[in-house]
């Protein structure tokens, strides 16, 4: 239990760490989408790992949460936006409509999960699933 609690105290650290001096509001916004997806990722884990008690309900709210924000990186990231924190690539706005069919992507897989989570060995493969669109969009398009 206090593994847990430590490993959590630096996850948010890391999360509060990269968002300081960040001067564009426009960048600021889009990394509160992405920590926001990653945060709702984290809820659906810590219940696979068995270190929160499995909830369908709340399973399902969580990966529906990913679907709305997946939604909104189209939006929030249309605009070429920089900061000297920032780690989005130039190439998205090179590529916009293929950086746009990977956050469809996610939006598809988180939306078809908080349809289909029913038990507790779900998770596994929608934690598969969803790790797998992060990283075919980071692969490409962040530092
Ligand atoms: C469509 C592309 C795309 C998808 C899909 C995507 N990301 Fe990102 N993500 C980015 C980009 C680009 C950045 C860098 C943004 C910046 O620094 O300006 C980023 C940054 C992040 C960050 C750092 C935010 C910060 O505070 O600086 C986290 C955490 C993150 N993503 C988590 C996730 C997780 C978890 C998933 C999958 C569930 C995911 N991302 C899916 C493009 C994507």
């Amino acid at each position: 239990m206090k593994r847990v609690i430590f490993m959590c105290t630096c996850l948010a650290a890391t999360a509060v760490a990269a968002h300081q001096g960040v001067q564009n509001p426009t960048v600021k916004a889009r990394m509160d989408n992405m920590s926001a997806i990653a945060e709702n990722v984290k809820t659906l884990g810590s219940m696979a790992k068995g270190q929160t008690t499995f909830d369908q309900a709340s399973a399902r709210d969580a990966a529906l949460a990913i679907a709305t924000h997946a939604v909104e990186t189209t939006t929030l990231f249309q605009d070429p936006a920089t900061d000297p924190k920032s780690e989005a690539r130039a190439e998205i706005w090179e590529n916009f409509e293929d950086f746009t069919a990977k956050a469809d992507e996610l939006e598809m897989v988180a939306r078809q999960l908080s349809n289909s989570i029913s038990v507790k060995a779900d998770l596994g493969v929608a934690m598969k699933d969803l790790g797998a669109t992060c990283k075919s969009c980071h692969a490409d398009y962040r530092k």
